[in-house]
């Protein structure tokens, strides 16, 4: 159904309008994809739970709300404690929002009737979540489609909606999963627009941070930085992930920045800069990382490592196409870094060998990149009958498909120098015999370098979604330029 011109999700000043209407075509879709799989029952009904709010441990204090992503990709509502149900028959959308108290009036502001929601998310009805078993018993369905499957990145099985009177319904709880899992891994024309927003926020960000990098200052300042321009900027208060700022040895740790380390190191002349850090917007990712040197000008070993990496995202961007296996971009990234390393003086030999005792994986031991939408880690790259190839590096890869077009995706080659990774692969004959130690002892502490861009697949390539300073030679001119323009505040 047609959302009405006037639901937009808008933040003011320059931040992008998002129209209702993108959930409507996902709601669409999703009946589509249903409607074209064998066994779906006449009159089924999908009922999705959103996100709760949740407080902070015992205590009474709110934590910050963001929407779960698969009830956020079909209806776009940013409340907390609703429900959302899709006819699937005739598409007709019914949003179930909380009664909320009158205290409510007076702690956390007014109480909208439920034709505010109902103008607010172009959907066809509202009705309190405790009228919830009552509404849609007078749907008469012959089944509630539920949601229950497993994120193939971290195991978790999603949580399945459930109400009070549920078992008055006839349930179905797997035939959703893989069908809303499949629309999600495809953007349409209006989500790519807000990715491309997202990118152009983000990749803005990480410019200002370059600009403004200096020694003797902390990672988190640049974390700081990052977060401010995106919200000040884009309207996004939320990052997609824990901004990674690691500097020196640090840009080894893949996600350095969490609680026991919390980008808290002082940068100090001649470290490069890892920073990976990617905001988001009504719920839509970026995931970019930028390597860079802090006082701006690469040293002779660093831009050797840095042009090796950028060199293996050129290799891959340009063979990406509808059709390609995603595994084998990441033996390409491999491989490119093998020959490489042979030109700098770390490895000697062939790299066919080394690919066999899988070399590649010491130095880039994470996948060559993953889908990306509503997660940063987006839902769908492996599915049923996909598996995970068990080899080093590509054990670690989020996405096992091939290639198709409106996939976005990150690349994030990189190449790393992880003492502990490089103790193993010496203590190992098979692949120590590849590497040259007095040459590779000059890299212990240079960290690592990853270069990370965020893709959508065209119908014969890709576009490049992110926009950040690239080449040594780009890198080190912008770095060199005033950054007046970039003023934080
Ligand atoms: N920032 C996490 C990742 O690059 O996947
Ligand atoms: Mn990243
Ligand atoms: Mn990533």
């Amino acid at each position: 159904m047609a959302a009405s011109p006037q639901a937009v999700y808008w933040l003011g000043n320059d931040t992008l309008r998002v129209s209702a209407a993108l959930f409507a075509e996902n709601r669409r879709r999703l009946c589509e994809g249903l409607k074209a799989k064998d066994g779906l029952v006449p009159q089924s009904v999908v009922l999705l739970q959103g996100g709760e709010q949740t407080q902070r441990y015992c205590t009474d204090t709110d934590q910050l709300f963001r929407q779960e992503s698969f009830f956020h990709w079909a209806f776009g509502v940013t409340e907390a404690d609703c429900y959302g149900a899709i006819d699937v028959d005739s598409g007709k959308s019914i949003l179930f929002v909380p009664k909320l108290p009158e205290s409510y009036a007076t702690w956390m502001g007014e109480i909208y009737p439920k034709e505010h929601f109902k103008t607010k998310y172009a959907v066809d009805e509202v009705h309190y979540t405790c009228d919830i078993a009552d509404v849609l018993s007078n749907m008469s369905p012959a089944v509630l489609l539920t949601l229950r499957g497993q994120n193939t990145d971290s195991g978790s099985i999603c949580r399945e909606a459930s109400f009070e009177g549920i078992s008055r319904f006839t349930v179905n709880n797997i035939f959703l999963h893989p069908v809303i899992v499949e629309c999600r891994l495809i953007k349409t024309d209006m989500e790519l627009e807000v990715l491309r927003y997202t990118n152009r926020i983000s990749s803005e960000a990480h410019k200002m941070v370059m600009k403004h990098v200096r020694p003797g200052q902390k990672e988190y300042e640049m974390e700081s930085l990052f977060q401010h321009y995106c919200y000040k900027k884009g309207g996004m208060r939320h990052t997609s992930y824990t901004c990674i700022c690691g500097t020196g040895h640090n840009a080894s740790v893949l996600h350095y920045g969490h609680a026991g380390a919390p980008n808290d190191k002082t940068i100090t002349d001649g470290d490069m800069c890892l920073f990976d850090m990617g905001g988001e917007y009504y719920c839509y990712s970026s995931d970019i990382t930028c390597s860079f040197p802090a006082n701006g000008k690469f040293t002779a070993d660093q831009r050797a490592i840095y042009e090796a990496v950028l060199k293996s995202s050129r290799a891959v961007m340009a063979a990406i196409r509808p059709g390609v296996k995603w595994t084998d971009m990441h033996r390409l990234a491999d491989r490119v870094h093998l020959e490489e390393l042979v030109k700098i003086g770390i490895l000697t030999g062939s790299v066919d060998d080394m690919l066999r005792v899988h070399l590649g994986s010491i130095f880039m031991p994470h996948g060559l990149g993953h889908l990306l939408g509503i997660d940063v880690h987006d839902v769908g790259g492996y599915p049923e009958g996909i598996e995970r190839i068990d080899e080093p590096g590509l054990r670690s890869l989020r996405m096992g498909r091939l290639v198709q077009e409106r996939m976005v995706l990150t690349v994030e080659p990189g190449i790393y120098f992880i003492n502990h990774l490089l103790n193993q692969a010496l203590a190992n004959p098979a692949q120590s015999c590849f590497i040259n130690n007095q040459v590779l002892a000059r890299f212990r502490g240079f960290g690592g370098v990853r270069i990370e861009d965020d893709i959508a697949v065209t119908h014969d390539g890709i576009e490049l979604l992110t926009c950040v300073p690239r080449t040594v030679e780009e890198i080190e001119a912008f770095m060199a330029k005033p950054a007046k323009l970039f003023s934080p505040v």
